[in-house]
């Protein structure tokens, strides 16, 4: 079987079918409380779906390295609760109504209660990762949750007015790329590689998340909300600049870019249409450029794959970029 040949969305899921199933279950025993509402509030993201990429990733990882063992479920029960922590705060930030093709736990259980409710997962998340007793285990996870959460923070500063390419991609890397990046370090760690074989991994998840974060602010400009299941131009009305839009702003007349920096500024299209957003981004090639960024992205990620050892796993993690750039939601 040759590397080369990509896999299809069914059999990568065939190929993990069993795993995810044992990560849902330890999942849904982890994120269980005495107090009701957080066991409300976990259950009902948990039960609304959601890709569980990071999971995949981590278990794809894993079994690529020849490891399969109890700890690889827990860990990926982990890095998915760390996410659904990540979502529950982010929504609360983002003020965001719908979440998975639901309404944001917010609106339900209002801002109060999700933000208790997110920080005790993040702590559910640790108390399960502590069970490994391995330190360097511990250092990804707290490195990494302070690294998402200063991205978090540093967004907000950024919000209102535009950004260099730059200042974006830190952005994304903080914010997406780098629990994709530990995702695939903890499949190495448990596998046991050596130095060099979880640096090409992390480079993997690293490029990988790149690309995600890019497509899904695509995807806010361009992707239809009954499909996407999340609110769409919701970064433009937020005041983010994502890459179409740092891309528009270098190559636009001054009374485009001025348009633009409207939007942002007002965190609303009163003054300015969101039409005449979308066919200045047109006009620049804007989207096609940040989508083309993302290509890259995930070619980097394909490639830095070489040293593993041919297997389905190989196959399905070469599959995974294409997955990426491609989906609609
Ligand atoms: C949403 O991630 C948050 C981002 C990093 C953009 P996903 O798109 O993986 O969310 P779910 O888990 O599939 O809902
Ligand atoms: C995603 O940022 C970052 C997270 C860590 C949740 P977004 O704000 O773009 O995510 P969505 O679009 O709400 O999922
Ligand atoms: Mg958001
Ligand atoms: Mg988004």
């Amino acid at each position: 079987m040759g590397t080369t040949a990509i896999a299809t969305a069914k059999e990568v899921f065939d190929l993990l079918h069993d795993d995810l199933l044992a990560i849902e279950q330890e999942f849904g025993r982890d994120a269980v409380s005495s107090v009701a509402a957080i066991t409300e509030i976990t259950g009902y993201l948990r039960e609304s779906g959601g890709k569980r990429l990071r999971p995949s990733l981590l278990l794809l990882a894993c079994h690529s390295l020849g490891y399969s063992g109890a700890p690889m479920h827990r860990l990926g029960a982990v890095v998915e609760m760390i996410h659904t922590a990540t979502l529950v705060h982010d929504d609360i930030i983002d003020g965001a109504e719908l979440r998975r093709g639901r309404p944001s736990p917010n609106t339900t259980w209002g801002n109060s209660r999700c933000v208790l409710a997110g920080d005790w997962l993040y702590m559910q998340a640790f108390r399960i990762a502590l069970a490994e007793q391995n330190f360097r285990i511990l250092e990804l996870l707290i490195g990494l949750t302070q690294v998402m959460v200063e991205g978090e923070l540093l967004q907000t500063e950024k919000l209102g007015r535009a950004v260099t390419a730059a200042e974006y991609n830190e952005l994304i890397y903080r914010k997406t790329a780098c629990l994709f990046e530990v995702s695939m370090r903890l499949g190495a760690v448990l596998a046991g590689a050596g130095p060099e074989v979880e640096q090409c991994l992390a480079t993997y998840g690293h490029s990988l998340g790149l690309a995600f974060q890019i497509v899904d602010d695509v995807l806010d400009l361009t992707a239809d909300e009954q499909v996407l299941g999340k609110p769409v131009a919701s970064d433009l009305r937020e005041g983010k600049a994502t890459l179409a839009v740092v891309h528009a702003l270098e190559h636009a007349s001054p009374a485009e870019q001025e348009a633009i920096l409207q939007v942002l500024a007002d965190g609303a299209f009163t003054t300015v249409r969101y039409e005449d957003v979308l066919a200045t981004l047109a006009r620049h090639g804007s989207i096609a450029f940040a989508m083309q960024v993302a290509r890259d992205h995930a070619e980097t990620a394909r490639r830095s794959l070489d040293l593993l050892p041919e297997s389905e796993y190989k196959r399905a993690l070469l599959w995974v970029p294409d997955f990426v750039v491609n989906r609609d939601k």
